[in-house]
């Protein structure tokens, strides 16, 4: 090693020995006819003196900038009293230079390293090496290693093996685009790269492997979001002869270990619950609720029958609910920032954002003038509404009353500081319905194709498909949705059932999932498993607002690589190797 120590380890017991430092100029001031540097590297900073003693090395380090790159060999002493620094592991010393080695010049960086100052993120992500030196994103790098050690350990502990499945592979559906790959030796075909290892996961428990774990790298081509990636990294999980339960409480397990080593705070009382999904839809309108704070969303449907306003009457006629939200304290809210919220909600098909505000010398409501009298009394008995409060309705289709509250719900928890942020809220959301409609009428997975129904109720799919729920169960942190997993089919029969239902043809099935098909008539065992997000968990952890802040090279909103240029034209030779002709 070109060093005796990093700049982060020397401390009182180390003075007056010979040391060599290496590392980057974080900052150089003259002071006292002294020249100081903070010499910085991975493991902290340490204070270097030149004095004009030394002639020849103090010339040298007056043409030091930031960012060049130094070695000295100097003597650790003391710092003069006053000079200290508390707040570093190595303030208590400096190092008086001997020597110095300027081992590469930088030019001056296109922003400041030593400085959380705010820098457009293009730029950041351009330079994005440079940007990795900042202290907040070294220590969310660290973060990342350290919870993906803590993931290693435990799935081996647990009795798994860490299979690696490969990237080119065929299309494995999970709701987004894929990204595709030409094949040169089979013009016109295509790789797909894996959305998720699922099927080869699920190929693994047919192969008898019984337990698998993988930190998987998966592809989505989807439009970008702050807990999005286009390629991200899933914890991948999958194991056979299980209950969901099993399954749960090896994921539990990993997740309770990352909180307790990464995170100072601890569990909203103290433990995981498990919800249904109709439980968490009911009370919150949301299958991802943020349970750091209460706010319920109350069922009002059987008060607002007959209760004179048209809106809320004409939803429960054609079939639908209404629903209404308290927020506490939330009176004072202007008009501004409900006409916010009402664009919020017609985003999600919301016709609109009624409400009160209860304020102490009078209530104000575009809608109170149509309530027959001693509907709102009503109201606020059933809902618990003071002077002071705000009340928000949602009324329509379950879907769109209960979406579009939830989203009211978590913009006034933000707005009023409803949020307990000194602690994590963790549960299991279970028993999702097995298919969703789609706006044609057809049905669509909710969660993927090889989700197994409960046994009872896929009795009754003839009459009511939408009511078959699955085995399947989410986990949520925070209001995010960390993971999803599943018990899955097994049997041939079922699985061509399914897709059947879901409108994929048997020749579509073949062709796309023959293999799937095929490993289930070669004795399949019952099997089941989880993928939970490691770049959201480390976001979560790390308390960044979005996932690119905890991934070393990530892509910017339009899904694009600033620092390499990717994705980039192609030659055209190459093209024609692969068979491509270009429209655009
Ligand atoms: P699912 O599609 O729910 O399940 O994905 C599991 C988890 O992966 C994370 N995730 C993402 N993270 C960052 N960027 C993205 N674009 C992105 N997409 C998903 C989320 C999500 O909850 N094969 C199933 C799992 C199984 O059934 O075992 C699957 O992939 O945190
Ligand atoms: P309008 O009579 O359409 O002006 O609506 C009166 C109030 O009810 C306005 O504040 C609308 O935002 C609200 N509103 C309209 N449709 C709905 C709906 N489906 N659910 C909740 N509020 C609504």
């Amino acid at each position: 090693m070109l060093r005796t120590h990093t700049c982060g380890e020397l401390c009182e017991k180390h003075l007056r020995i010979p040391v060599t430092l290496c590392g980057w100029v974080h900052r150089r001031r003259n002071h006292g006819g002294l020249i100081f540097v903070d010499l910085r590297d991975r493991y902290g900073f340490t204070q270097l003196v030149f004095d004009p003693e030394n002639a020849a090395i103090f010339a040298l380090a007056e043409k030091v900038r930031p960012e060049w790159v130094l070695m000295v060999q100097g003597t650790v002493r003391k710092r003069l009293e006053g000079a200290e620094r508390e707040d570093n592991p190595t303030g208590k010393i400096e190092v008086l230079a001997a020597t110095l080695d300027i081992l590469n010049e930088a030019k001056t960086p296109p922003f400041e390293i030593d400085q959380e100052k705010d820098v457009h993120e293009d730029l950041r992500l351009e330079y994005r090496y440079l940007d990795l030196r900042k202290e907040r994103m070294r220590r969310n790098i660290e973060l990342r290693s350290k919870v993906l050690q803590i993931i290693r350990k435990h799935f081996i502990e647990a009795g798994c093996l860490e299979i690696d499945t490969p990237c080119l592979i065929k299309g494995t559906p999970e709701g987004a685009r894929e990204y595709l790959v030409p094949s040169r030796l089979s013009p016109g075909n295509f790789f797909v790269l894996p959305q998720s290892p699922q099927q080869l996961k699920q190929l693994c428990m047919v192969a008898g492997l019984d337990r698998y774990f993988q930190i998987a790298r998966c592809f989505r081509d989807e439009d970008q979001r702050g807990d999005r990636q286009p390629e991200f990294l899933q914890l991948d999980f999958e194991m056979s002869f299980c209950t969901q339960e099993d399954v749960q409480n090896i994921i539990e397990g990993s997740l309770i270990k990352i909180l307790q080593e990464c995170s100072k705070k601890p569990l909203k009382g103290g433990g995981v619950p498990k919800y249904t999904w109709q439980e968490v839809m009911d009370r919150y309108g949301s299958d991802k609720p943020d349970l750091r704070y209460d706010l319920p969303l109350v069922d009002i449907s059987p008060l607002a029958s007959g209760c004179g306003f048209s809106i809320f009457e004409d939803a429960l006629r054609g079939g639908g609910t209404v629903r209404a939200l308290r927020v506490p304290g939330g009176a004072d809210l202007s008009r501004g920032e409900i006409d916010r919220w009402t664009e919020l909600v017609k985003e999600l098909k919301a016709k609109g954002l009624a409400y009160i505000l209860l304020k102490k010398d009078n209530t104000q409501s575009p809608i109170l003038k149509f309530f027959k009298e001693g509907f709102l009394e009503k109201l606020q008995e059933k809902t618990g509404a003071r002077g002071g409060d705000a009340l928000f309705f949602g009324a329509g289709s379950f879907k769109i009353a209960c979406t579009s509250l939830a989203k009211v719900r978590s913009e006034a928890a933000k707005r009023l500081s409803l949020i307990d942020t000194k602690t994590h809220s963790l549960f299991w959301v279970t028993d999702f319905p097995l298919f969703e409609q789609e706006e044609d009428g057809s049905l669509t997975f909710s969660h993927h194709p090889f989700t197994m129904p409960h046994p009872e109720e896929w009795k009754h799919r003839k009459k009511n498909p939408l009511a078959v729920r699955a085995l399947c169960y989410d986990l949520v942190l925070d209001g995010y949705e960390l993971g999803s997993g599943s018990i899955r089919i097994s049997h041939r029969a079922l699985q061509s059932e399914v897709f059947d239902m879901l409108g994929i043809s048997r020749g579509d099935a073949e062709r796309r999932f023959g293999h799937m098909l095929r490993a289930f008539e070669y004795g399949a065992p019952p099997h089941g498993g989880f993928a939970y997000g490691i770049d959201r968990v480390i976001m979560i952890l790390a308390g960044e607002p979005n996932i690119r802040e905890v991934i070393a090279f990530p892509k910017d909103q339009r899904a694009k690589d600033l620092m390499l240029g990717a994705p980039s034209a192609i030659p055209k030779t190459q093209l024609k190797e692969l068979g491509i002709r270009l429209e655009v």
